[in-house]
C-alpha cells in the first residue's frame, strides 16, 4: 500500500521542486471541510485549496451539475461551437459584480490568465502602455502576472527580465506603514500619494490600468482603511486610468460580501475572479464595463479551454449554493469567531503582532518582537507544521511568510471551526515562550 512517505519519494523523483508543497501528505478524499489522506488520517481544512473550496469539497450540488454536464459534452471550444453555460454564467456575473452599468464577461482558465487579459483589455482601450501595481501584491505566476507580483523570493527570483512598464506603489499596510504614519491621522496619505507618483514614477497619461487586490491575500490579509479605494478610484477616473479589482482571492464571499470592493463602496471598471468561482474546476473570469470589454478586436481575446462548459456549470451551481446556504452570513459568523479567537490569542502571546481582516478573511501576523516588528518567519513555519500534526491544515502568507491566513470552506461546522482554532492556540503555546 502506498504511504505519504512512499508517494513523496516518487513525487521528488518525477516532479521538479519548483511547484511547491506546504504539507507532505497526499489526499485520498475530501468532503466539505475535511480532507482524509491516503493513510486514513483526517484533517480539518483551513486552507481550502488556497481559497478555492468556499462551498466545501465535493459539494453535492456542484457534483450533480458536473456529472450532468459531462454526460452531454465536455469541450467544443467556445470559439468553435458555443454553449449556453458560458453565456448564462457571463450574464450572472454581469449582474452580481459591483456597478450598475452595462458589463460583459469573458472566461479563462486561471487567476493569472484573468490578470493578463484584464491588462490587455485596459491597454487596448486606453492605447497606453503602463500598469500601476502595489508592494506585497500577488497576481500570479505567468510572466505578466509575475511582473505585477511583488514578492521576490521565491516568486520572481531568477525569472527576469520581467514585463516592462510596471510601476509599484506602497499599499495601505497600516501595521507597517511605508510612510511611517498612523490611521486615521495619516488622512490616507498612501492613497493620495498616487497623484505624487504621477510626477515621480510614471506620467498619468501613460498609465492604462491600476490593478489592486481589495484585501491582499498572499501579501498577508492586509485590509486597507475604508476610505482608501474611493480615493484611488477617483484619481484613476480623473486621469482616464482603468481601475482593475483583483478579487481572485477575496471574491465570492470570503469577506462576507460577494466581492470585497462592496465593503469599500467602489465600482471597479474591471473585476477579475478565479479560485472559488467554480469550486475547484479551473476557471477565471474578467468582467468589465462594456465599452472596455468590447474594445479588443474579434479574435484578440480567448483560448482553447477558456470557459470550459463543465467549469461553467460548476460555477453556476456555486452561485446557487451561496443563496441556498446563505454563505455570506455564514462567512460573517466565521469571521467574527476567528477575529475574536485571534484577538484572544494576541492577548496571551506577544508574538502575535497584528490581527486584522474583513469577514472570514482574518489574518494573524507573527513577529519576533512587537517593537521591532521583525517577522517571525521560522515560528510561522513551525506553527503550520505543528498544526498539521494535530490535524489542522493551514497555510501562511506575507512577503516574509509570517502571517497565518485561514481560508476554510465556508461550510465548515461550528465544531470543526472551534477545534481548528483551538489547535492553533495549543500549537502556539507549545512553540512560543511569550
Ligand atoms: C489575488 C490573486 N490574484 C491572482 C492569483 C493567481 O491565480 P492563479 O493561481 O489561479 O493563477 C492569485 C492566486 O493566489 C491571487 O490570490
Amino acid at each position: 500500500m502506498k504511504t505519504n512517505k512512499s508517494l513523496m519519494a516518487e513525487r521528488i523523483k518525477h516532479i521538479p521542486q519548483g511547484p511547491f508543497n506546504v504539507h507532505p501528505i497526499f489526499v485520498a478524499k475530501a468532503k466539505e471541510a475535511i480532507i482524509t489522506d491516503i493513510e486514513g488520517k483526517e484533517y480539518i481544512d483551513f486552507a481550502g485549496g488556497i481559497g478555492v473550496n468556499n462551498v466545501g469539497h465535493c459539494n453535492d450540488e456542484v457534483l450533480k451539475a458536473v456529472q450532468d454536464q459531462i454526460q452531454k459534452y465536455i469541450h467544443t471550444c467556445f470559439h468553435v461551437v458555443m454553449y449556453e453555460p458560458y453565456v448564462e454564467l457571463a450574464k450572472r456575473l454581469n449582474e452580481i459584480t459591483p456597478g450598475n452599468f452595462p458589463k460583459k464577461t469573458m472566461f479563462v482558465n486561471s487567476g493569472a490568465e484573468a490578470v493578463e487579459n484584464a491588462i490587455k483589455i485596459a491597454r487596448h482601450a486606453t492605447g497606453r502602455p503602463a500598469t500601476i501595481a502595489f508592494e506585497d501584491a500577488f497576481h500570479g505566476r505567468t510572466l505578466l502576472a509575475l511582473s505585477l507580483t511583488s514578492k521576490m523570493k521565491p516568486y520572481k527570483f531568477g525569472f527576469a527580465p520581467y514585463a516592462p512598464e510596471i510601476y509599484r506603489m506602497p499599499y495601505a499596510y497600516c501595521y507597517r506603514c511605508a510612510f511611517g504614519l498612523e490611521y486615521p491621522s495619516c488622512e490616507i496619505h498612501c492613497a493620495y500619494f498616487l497623484r505624487e507618483f504621477f510626477h515621480t514614477h510614471i506620467s498619468s497619461e501613460q498609465v492604462a490600468a491600476l490593478i489592486v487586490e481589495p484585501i491582499q491575500g498572499e501579501g498577508g490579509f492586509i485590509a486597507p482603511p475604508k476610505e482608501y479605494f474611493k480615493i484611488l478610484k477617483k484619481i484613476c477616473e480623473d486621469n482616464g486610468i482603468v481601475f482593475i479589482a483583483d478579487e481572485i482571492q477575496t471574491g465570492y464571499g470570503r469577506t462576507a460580501k460577494m466581492f470585497a470592493m462592496e465593503h469599500y463602496e467602489v465600482e471597479p471598471d474591471i473585476v477579475i475572479m478565479a479560485k472559488s468561482i467554480a469550486a475547484g474546476l479551473p476557471l477565471g473570469a474578467v468582467t468589465g464595463k462594456t465599452d472596455l470589454m468590447d474594445h479588443p478586436q474579434v479574435g484578440g481575446l480567448g483560448g482553447t479551454y477558456g470557459g470550459n462548459p463543465v467549469a461553467c456549470r460548476a460555477a453556476l451551481a456555486v452561485l446557487e449554493q451561496f443563496t441556498k446556504q446563505n454563505l455570506l452570513s455564514r462567512a460573517e459568523k466565521i469571521g467574527k469567531k476567528v477575529l475574536e479567537e485571534f484577538k484572544e490569542i494576541q492577548a496571551h502571546f506577544s508574538v502575535v503582532g497584528d490581527v486584522r481582516g474583513l469577514g472570514a478573511m482574518v489574518g494573524m501576523e507573527l513577529v519576533v518582537d512587537r517593537k521591532t516588528k521583525e517577522p517571525a518567519t521560522a515560528l510561522t513555519k513551525q506553527l503550520v507544521s505543528r498544526c498539521r500534526e494535530k490535524g489542522l491544515l493551514m497555510i501562511s502568507a506575507g512577503t516574509h511568510s509570517n502571517i497565518i491566513r485561514p481560508l476554510m470552506p465556508l461550510v465548515i461546522t461550528d465544531e470543526q471551526l472551534d477545534r481548528g482554532l483551538s489547535i492553533i492556540e495549543e500549537s502556539l503555546g507549545e512553540l512560543s515562550t511569550h
